[in-house]
């Protein structure tokens, strides 16, 4: 069953790599192309140590645990921590280092980014349990089984991805409302995996035939950020999702939460949504086809491209990792370029594509000491303070 399962969402990914290469790319504020940076996992040996949802090589930890909810630059501090690791294995097997461009590597942080996106498969079983405790049963029905106040949710099984069925609440959110008002059935809150087990168990219990399997387009966080204005979000959210008096920072409350868990808090707050757009006398914005899936891939990468940072901060990890050693700085050390005349210095990614590009020289020279390694915002901070040393324009 798991198995089958997984099958089932691996296919789906592949689905949406080949549908997003057909559908091609557009200039967008987002950068990084998931599907591009998936060919590269793939034809640069990442698979032969890293899995996805356990499909692939087992030495190195599964890409579906690693990306959530960080930063492009904390996944490109991790990518630098494991480069001795990696020297050493390309040099045992006598390969050559992998070096990429900028783009290369936003590709393939975005692609390790994005896997996290897609939920792994909830559980029937638990599945079974919220939609009875949560009274779905006492108004809909799946697999003959349920009230019919409202309608039957077998449907919902065409879809591997339980967005179709979130959007299908938020659409007919305010009118279940009354009816559950009307009840005295309470409001349904939704918290962690609970919407995608829900959904699992309309998947394993549904009486449809011939199910046809709906791969829905990879959502698009660019179009995302179009919606979030067009349906009334950064009315109060702000247009980059970072708050107003009226709504709260998206960024930092996003964080770490799948989709499905994205899609539960919007549900949660739907009836205080309604209730304020009334105020506001707008129309309670429903959502088409992907576009809930589009918002919400809009909110889960507004924490990616974070891109502040610290000053001094910079500077404390620059000293502290000894990069001056090396780098014209202490005197007599003079062992690496002067980093103040570098041109990849001047943007985060140029920072991580050079550091990683040149790890194995400087590995060379480093490795009777410790790895700088680099954890938290760190390596943010360090960009920031690199390029404020920078005598480029
Ligand atoms: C030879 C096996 C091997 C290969 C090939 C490999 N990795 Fe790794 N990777 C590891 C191991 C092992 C770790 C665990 C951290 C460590 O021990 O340094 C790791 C850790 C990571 C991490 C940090 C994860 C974390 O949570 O700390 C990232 C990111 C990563 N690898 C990306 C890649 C990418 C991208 C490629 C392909 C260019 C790749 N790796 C190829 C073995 C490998
Ligand atoms: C008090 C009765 C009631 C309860 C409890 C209830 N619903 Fe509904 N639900 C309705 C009604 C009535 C509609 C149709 C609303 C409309 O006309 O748009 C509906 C619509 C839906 C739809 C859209 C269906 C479609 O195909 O358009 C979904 C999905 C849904 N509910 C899921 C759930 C889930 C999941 C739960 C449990 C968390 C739940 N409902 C609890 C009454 C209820
Ligand atoms: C009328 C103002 C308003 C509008 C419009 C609005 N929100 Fe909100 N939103 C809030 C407030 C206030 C909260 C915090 C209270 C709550 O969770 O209900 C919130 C909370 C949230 C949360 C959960 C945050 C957390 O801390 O858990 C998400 C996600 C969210 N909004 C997304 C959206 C999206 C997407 C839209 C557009 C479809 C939207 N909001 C439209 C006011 C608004
Ligand atoms: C042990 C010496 C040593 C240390 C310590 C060291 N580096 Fe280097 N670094 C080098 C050498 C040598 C090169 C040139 C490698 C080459 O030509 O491939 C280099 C190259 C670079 C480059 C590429 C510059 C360019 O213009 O392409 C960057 C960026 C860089 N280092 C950043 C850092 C940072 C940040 C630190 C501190 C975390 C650091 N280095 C610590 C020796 C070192």
């Amino acid at each position: 069953m798991i198995r089958g399962m997984l099958a089932v969402w691996l296919a789906a990914l592949l689905f949406f790599a080949i549908a997003s290469t057909a559908s091609g790319q557009t200039s967008e504020p987002f950068t990084g192309d998931p599907t591009v940076g998936r060919g590269i996992f793939v034809d640069r040996g990442c698979v032969d140590c890293h899995s996805i949802w356990d499909n692939g090589g087992s030495l190195g930890p599964d890409f579906a645990v690693v990306g959530a909810g960080r930063s492009l630059q904390q996944l490109a501090g991790l990518f630098w921590n494991h480069t001795p690791r990696m020297i050493e294995t390309v040099r045992d097997r006598g390969t050559e280092w992998p070096t990429f461009s900028e783009d290369d590597l936003a590709d393939i942080i975005s692609y390790i980014y994005y896997v996290k996106l897609f939920d792994e498969p909830g559980d029937p079983e638990s599945g079974e349990r919220w939609f009875r405790e949560k009274r779905c049963v006492a108004c809909h029905a799946v697999g003959g089984i349920g009230g019919d106040v409202g309608p039957p949710l077998d449907s919902y099984a065409n879809y591997v991805a339980p967005i179709m069925l979130a959007t299908g609440l938020w659409n007919s959110g305010p009118a279940m409302q009354a009816s559950q008002v009307a009840r005295g059935v309470p409001m349904p809150i939704f918290v962690g995996r609970e919407m995608s087990d829900i959904h699992a168990y309309i998947r394993q219990r549904s009486s449809l035939r011939d199910r046809e399997l709906i791969f829905l387009q990879p959502p698009d966080p660019n179009a995302g950020r179009g919606l979030f204005a067009e349906k009334g979000c950064s009315r109060c959210h702000g247009d980059d999702g970072r708050g107003t008096r009226s709504g709260p920072d998206l960024r930092t409350a996003t964080q770490r939460m799948q989709v499905s868990e994205i899609a539960g808090q919007l549900w949660n707050h739907s009836f205080q949504m309604s209730a304020a757009m009334g105020a506001l006398s707008s129309t309670f914005p429903k959502f088409q086809a992907t576009e809930m899936a589009d918002v919400i891939s809009f909110l889960y990468y507004l924490r990616f491209y974070e891109s502040d940072g610290d000053l001094e901060a910079g500077e404390r990890v620059y000293v502290s990792k000894r990069c001056a050693s090396c780098h014209a700085g202490e005197a007599n050390s003079i062992v690496g370029p002067d980093l103040s005349q570098s041109e990849s210095i001047l943007t985060p990614l140029g920072l991580a594509t050079a550091m990683w590009n040149h790890a194995p020289a400087m590995y060379d020279l480093i490795q009777w000491e410790e790895w700088p390694r680099f954890e938290g915002e760190e390596m943010r901070d360090l960009s920031v303070f690199l390029r404020s040393m920078s005598s480029k324009p």
